[in-house]
């Protein structure tokens, strides 16, 4: 059984492909697109589904639409639309959209709530038309890859609560049988923070926050605050918040109310009023901004942590699963570790909305093998709830929390994220030849991690093309650019080369059998942080011997790097670590400012060339900068410095060209029933 996952609601638009109960594929669209976050959160950019992302995630399972019998998209309309007088949902389920923004003059009274776009209409007819757009829409250039020309979809298509999709994509790929949940976001269709509890086979909501209440939003609100741009820029205020103090939490702590059931009420909190005007974006940044992103995230960890008290009680349950964007603040995950209620907490790397599409295509596959309904999983399985304007309006109906909803056992869980797009040596040399450049190429692993340790040991700054892609924001290993911690001066040479602000800190990361050499805590967690969703303290006696990996308050975003599903990343650690007394290096996306993370290599020998990277490790090929020693050359560019004339070998075959597409050697299907 083949089924898809869609997320492509607001933004991050990414598709997932689980056969059988197994995760196969799993992509966001900006690698493909080239866009970062493939679009921005707009009711005029919902229409846009990620066809790259599903051709490419089809090819690798070697399917077309024409196998796919459940597409999951992470959105539920009718549950936006619900209770809305201008978009009237029918007693069949049917919507009346208008076709163009309708005025709050010419709405009917009450009829949209302050947060509500008069454009919501228009919002809403391009979710309602994604399936027809799946079956017929696609560009020119993928109709033949997605749909064989005599080839019909059969598909049973799902619109699944967009909570409920983040939820999934944490409980059902989290490393336990049963675990508590909770997702925070900005918003979905109403809800911005659920709760859950997975056990025994079956998942049971235990509530829900509404709009518009919402920690996502608080923070994003925060972001433009500070001049960088919402829905993308949180991450730095969190690396702002380092440098601050939080003399304003307690002031926002007391406009967030927290209730019973894990509810919480947002009063209005006036950033202009408590700390001034906004900062212009690129102004220069000063201990008003470090204070207030330092109070905004004192407040949140305060918030979630009684949430998380609540939730530990109400579910009973020893573990966390989490997702949901505010679950990507790794300094908030790592106080929930270390003072929250539960004996570990799993995020899914993925934890924005990219990951909604491996949430919905999780639930669908696990709902249907169960021998559930399309329709019986669709209905959404929290208790409707209204906006709560106080503490005392209920986030669940009273008396009516959900019954438990049967789930098939599992048969897989996310030991890595390397579900991305992959290319082999064979397709990789081939362009490089294409190209005229000069290549050196390596025997065998052994002599990859020799040479690229030999290059980082003196310094060197690489980027480090291997493997299938990450799925989710970071690098972990496969699309990264790495660099040793040992030099004081290579935090600001990396945010140099990446055109990024000073403050900017880049992450560790470290073979996992020595992580409790070098960070500390090491033992929670299953002594393991395979994702970089948490932040530890270096240890005090080695922290000046990687200081380029301390952040200012001595922290650190740390990956564990496991032999068993990163050996060329963990093999490169321990060699570096052999001729410099420090297995650790410091691992920063590959990507420049403004651009997504490189997806091929056509995209990595750009960003190689338009970037001061001093040597690029593709596969088994290492390309040089002038100036920096290499060993035996070889390509076309060493034939040219030799004299020859070189022109484009019309024996390599164009799919290897720079448009080339993944490497996809079709799984058998049959193993993975
Ligand atoms: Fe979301």
């Amino acid at each position: 059984m083949i089924t898809l996952g869609l997320n492509a609601t607001f933004h991050d638009s990414a598709a997932a492909l689980v056969v059988d109960g197994r995760l196969v594929a799993a992509a966001e669209e900006e690698r493909f697109s080239r866009i970062k976050h493939a679009k921005r959160p707009l009711p005029f950019s919902t229409w846009e589904l990620p066809f790259n992302a599903i051709a490419w995630c089809l090819q690798q399972a070697g399917a077309t639409l024409a196998d796919v019998d459940h597409v999951a998209y992470s959105f539920d309309p009718v549950r936006f639309a619900d209770g809305r007088e201008d978009l009237r949902v029918g007693a069949d389920g049917s919507l009346r959209l208008p076709a163009g923004p309708v005025p709050s003059d010419l709405a009917p009274q009450d009829a949209r709530a302050p947060w509500d776009s008069p454009w919501d209409g228009l919002f809403l007819a391009s979710v309602l038309a994604a399936p027809g757009q799946l079956a017929d829409g696609a560009p020119h250039h993928l109709r033949s890859r997605l749909l064989p020309a005599g080839r019909a979809p059969r598909w049973q298509w799902q619109f699944l609560d967009h909570h409920l999709c983040h939820q999934a994509s944490a409980f059902l790929a989290a490393p336990w049988e049963r675990c508590a949940v909770m997702t925070l976001d900005g918003r979905g269709e109403r809800a911005t923070t659920t709760y859950g509890r997975f056990a025994d086979g079956h998942y049971q909501s235990l509530g829900e926050v509404c709009m518009p209440h919402s920690l996502g939003l608080l923070y994003e609100r925060m972001t433009t605050h500070l001049g960088f741009l919402h829905s993308s820029d949180e991450y730095k205020v969190m690396a702002l918040a380092a440098m601050g103090q939080p003399r304003w939490a307690d002031e926002m702590c007391s406009h967030i109310r927290i209730g019973a059931q894990g509810r919480y009420v947002i009063d209005d909190i006036d950033f202009t009023a408590l700390a001034g005007p906004p900062r212009r974006p690129g102004a220069a940044l000063g201990a008003l901004q470090f204070d207030l992103a330092a109070s905004l995230q004192a407040a949140l960890e305060r918030t979630v942590l009684r949430l998380a008290d609540w939730l530990h009680g109400a579910s009973g349950e020893r573990h966390l699963a989490m997702a949901g964007g505010v679950a990507l603040n790794c300094v908030m995950n790592a106080r929930l570790r270390d003072e929250g209620p539960f004996d570990s907490v799993w995020i899914q790397p993925a934890a924005g909305d990219a990951g909604t599409a491996l949430g919905a295509a999780l639930w669908a596959d696990a709902r249907a093998r169960a021998g559930q309904t399309p329709d019986a999983a669709q209905a959404s399985p929290v208790a409707a709830a209204s906006a709560s304007t106080t503490v005392e309006s209920p986030a669940i109906a009273p008396g009516s929390l959900a019954r438990p909803l049967r789930l098939a056992p599992r048969r897989w869980s996310m030991e890595h994220a390397h579900y991305g797009p992959q290319w082999a040596d064979e397709e990789i040399e081939p362009l490089l030849r294409w190209a005229g450049l000069a290549y050196e190429r390596l025997d065998d692993e052994a002599m990859l991690a020799s040479r690229t340790a030999d290059l980082l040991a003196e310094g060197r700054v690489i980027g480090w093309f291997q493997g299938r892609m990450e799925w989710g924001p970071r690098a972990l290993g496969a699309r990264s650019i790495l660099a040793s911690p040992i030099d004081p001066a290579m935090q600001a040479r990396l945010n140099e080369l990446k055109d990024r602000e000073d403050f900017r800190p880049v992450a560790p990361a470290v073979p996992v059998e020595r992580f409790a050499d070098w960070f500390t805590p090491a033992a929670a967690n299953g002594g393991e942080s395979p994702f970089m969703l948490f932040t530890h303290q270096v240890r005090a006696e080695q922290a000046a011997r990687i200081p380029s990996a301390c952040h200012s308050d001595g922290s650190a975003r740390v990956q564990t790097v496991d032999h068993r599903t990163n050996p060329r990343f963990h093999s490169l650690l321990e060699a570096v670590g052999e001729r410099t007394g420090v297995p650790v290096l410091v691992n920063t996306s590959f990507n420049v400012r403004g651009l997504p993370v490189v997806c091929s290599p056509k995209d990595a020998l750009e960003a190689f060339f338009t970037t001061p990277l001093d040597a690029l490790v593709i596969g088994l090929f290492v390309l040089c900068k002038p100036g920096i020693a290499s060993g035996a050359m070889t390509g076309a560019a060493a034939t040219r410095e030799a004299g020859a004339v070189i022109e484009a070998d019309p024996r390599i075959p164009t799919d290897t060209r720079p448009d080339a597409t993944p490497h996809a050697a079709p799984l058998p299907l049959g193993e993975l029933a």
